[in-house]
């Protein structure tokens, strides 16, 4: 696990995230491409019809992106990463993809489907429930929202990110608190799941909750 050594949200830094992925850009996404999250794509995917317009926050490289996309759904890639962009552009050439905060406001009703693969690891969790009542508001009724986090009870700066020196704010999350957060803003839980994940430079369990408006 990438482990937080100093604890608190006092240590949340955008610039620093800005620039953790800047430097870990190649790794990041030599670890996407293995696409070890597919199996959520797919669940995700399952809840979605041809066309439906997608909206993907911190897409990253674009990996899951690109997928979506090859299956035929609309999607819009956000992420406050320059570099990341660059990237996700070149391996979807065609998705839109914008370099913006993922807190940057949509109108109301307008996504057929909400995916934030891993970005909430980046956000301190006062802003969490914000966050998840505004893609509420995005999605249209019967929209399908999913979420996946690395499970965990900390949040903090961890000062040696994919084991390459580079400090950036983490949040984990427990099963409990992200379903119960979900649910007091009015979604409905279809699925949570978990898989555990080992590489060269961290072991993780990550969390995976589909969920509808
Ligand atoms: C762990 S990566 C996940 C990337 C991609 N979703 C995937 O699964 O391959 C987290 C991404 O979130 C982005 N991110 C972090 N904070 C963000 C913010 N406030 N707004 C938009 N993107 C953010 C980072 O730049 C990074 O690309």
């Amino acid at each position: 696990m990438n482990e937080v050594t100093k604890r608190g949200s006092a240590h949340y830094n955008k610039t620093q995230i800005r620039s953790a992925y800047t430097h870990v850009q190649k790794s990041y996404n030599d670890f996407a491409l293995q696409e070890t999250g597919k199996p959520w794509w797919d669940a995700f995917l399952a809840e979605l019809q041809d066309d439906d317009l997608i909206l993907d926050l911190g897409c990253g490289s674009g990996v899951p992106t690109r997928y979506l996309a090859s299956r035929g759904m609309r999607v819009i890639g956000i992420d406050i990463s320059p570099e990341m962009i660059l990237l996700a552009k070149k391996q979807a050439p065609g998705v839109p993809f914008i370099c913006a905060d993922m807190e940057t406001q949509w109108p109301r009703d307008t996504f057929d489907g909400i995916c934030v693969f891993f970005s909430l690891l980046h956000l301190p969790k006062e802003k969490t429930a914000h966050l998840l009542h505004k893609i509420y508001q995005w999605l249209k009724p019967g929209g399908t929202f999913v979420i996946t986090v690395v499970e965990g009870t900390t949040e903090g700066l961890c000062e040696n990110f994919m084991g390459e020196g580079v400090p950036v704010y983490l949040s984990y999350y427990t099963k409990e608190e992200l379903t119960s957060s979900l649910r007091a803003i009015g979604f409905s839980v279809l699925a949570v799941k978990d898989l555990y994940i080992k590489t060269e430079n961290f072991e993780e369990t990550e969390l995976f909750i589909l969920a509808k408006k």
